[in-house]
């Protein structure tokens, strides 16, 4: 089995759809392994997006992530499970993301776009020790 890591960003969870989101999930036949709701420090959000502390929408971003609480889940399948949740969570901007996707279908505006997926199987496996250090495989 593979897993990946995902967050129901505050966006997400402030219009209520952490269920339809992980229904999306387990309809497609992937298992959720951990689940927990979380207030994010400003520390862990600025750990978890250490790859962009550079970028210029950097500081936006974590005030973002730290509004307000987040769902945190860790997503299980047979192989790939984080190319997979990427494709069902669509473009990075949910105004270019296909109908049918997370982004594509609930979101409009593109700093709250309901949701962070692992981007390759080292993420996966640094996010899920960072944000569940006791999770196992
Ligand atoms: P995420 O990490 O949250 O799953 O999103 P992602 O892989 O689709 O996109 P990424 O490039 O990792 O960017 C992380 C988050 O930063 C915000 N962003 N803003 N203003 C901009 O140019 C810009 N680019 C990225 C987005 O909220 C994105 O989810
Ligand atoms: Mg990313």
């Amino acid at each position: 089995m593979d897993s990946t890591f995902i967050i129901c960003k505050p966006d997400a969870v402030e219009r209520g759809l952490v269920g339809e989101i992980l229904a999306r999930f387990e309809r497609r036949g992937l298992r959720i392994t951990a689940l927990e709701r979380r207030d994010v420090t400003t520390e862990l959000a600025g750990e978890h997006y250490a790859e962009h502390a550079d970028k210029p929408f950097f500081g936006e971003l974590i005030e973002f992530i730290t509004r307000s609480a987040v769902v945190i889940a860790v997503i299980e399948g047979p192989e790939d499970t984080w190319k997979v949740v990427r494709a069902m969570m669509g473009s990075t901007n949910p105004r270019d993301a296909a109908p049918g996707t997370i982004r594509g279908d609930l979101g409009i505006l593109f700093t709250e776009n309901l949701i962070h997926g692992s981007d390759s199987a080292e993420s996966a496996a640094r996010e899920i020790a960072l944000w569940f250090p006791d999770h196992t495989a």
